[in-house]
């Protein structure tokens, strides 16, 4: 961004007037630029960070993805932010968050007229199968109970210059699927207002009360897939959806067979 450029940063007073009933549920701190909104929330939790915080960059210099990938993070280009959820429960419990957070986000997308988003197992937000945008929530715990920073990033617009080989999925952006492009703080509104739902339903009933949601959006719902592991078949089968803690489920000719590992890819047969 130049110096003449206009500020595209969020206005925290701003978000709180489009928090509808979740408002007063979350404290938004907005940041030019950061290493990672996540590694960020994950220090400000162990700080005794309050559940509902949000961090919201314009620039992140160290923005991760999941595997260990960077996740490149533009002022136009993306929305870029994480939420700290506290839940009061343990750890073993939040199998299954992040398929539920992605209900939030299609909702969430609905609700700005963004219509046939689907999701990829476990974190990915697709649009005619391309990416358009990631979930990356990481786990911590402390004597009061399990800690999510859940981090998103949506594509806006893609950048004018694409490095199309550093993509598994074809990368895609907001501004190709609806006009006008929602504006920033409406799309963060009703972001966090179907977080909130959706975690709450979390927090009360686990990956259960959400699995049918996730099922009706899940991209490849009854398709043939594989799942590889270092670039090798591991598994392949009908998918048949997600089991109540959120493993995949692929039909085998050996049966149902549940996976659960975050080290497999999946991909349509
Ligand atoms: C993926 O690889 O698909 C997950 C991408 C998650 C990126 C978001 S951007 C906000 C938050 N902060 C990070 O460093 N990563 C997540």
């Amino acid at each position: 961004m130049t110096d003449s450029s206009p500020s595209l940063l969020i206005d925290p007073t701003r978000l709180q007037t489009l928090l509808e009933e979740a408002v007063g549920r979350f404290a938004v701190a907005a940041l030019a630029s950061c290493d990672s909104t996540n590694s960020l929330l994950c220090q400000r939790a162990k700080q005794g960070a309050v559940s509902g915080s949000v961090i919201v960059t314009d620039h992140q210099a160290l923005g991760r993805g999941s595997r260990g990938r960077h996740w490149v993070a533009t002022p136009e280009g993306s929305l870029t932010f994480s939420l700290l959820w506290r839940f009061g429960e343990d750890l073993a419990r939040m199998a299954g968050l992040s398929l539920a957070v992605g209900v939030a986000v299609v909702r969430a997308l609905e609700a700005c007229g963004v219509s046939g988003v689907s999701l990829k197992w476990p974190n990915d937000i697709l649009h005619d199968n391309a990416k358009l945008g990631g979930i990356l929530i990481e786990l911590q715990s402390d004597s009061e109970g399990a800690q999510a920073i859940i981090g998103i990033g949506l594509n806006l617009r893609l950048p004018e210059k694409l490095e199309l080989t550093d993509f598994a999925l074809k990368p895609t952006a907001l501004d190709q699927l609806v006009s006008p492009l929602p504006e920033r703080h409406q799309l963060l509104a009703k972001l966090l207002i179907e977080l909130a739902d959706v975690l709450d339903r979390f927090s009360l009933d686990g990956f259960s009360a959400l699995r049918e949601a996730w099922q009706k959006h899940n991209a490849w719902q009854d398709k043939p897939i594989h799942l590889l592991r270092d670039g090798r078949v591991e598994m392949e089968g009908l998918c048949r959806g997600a089991d109540a803690d959120g493993a995949l489920l692929v039909e085998t000719v050996a049966g149902i067979e549940r996976c659960l590992s975050g080290d497999l890819s999946l991909r349509a047969s």
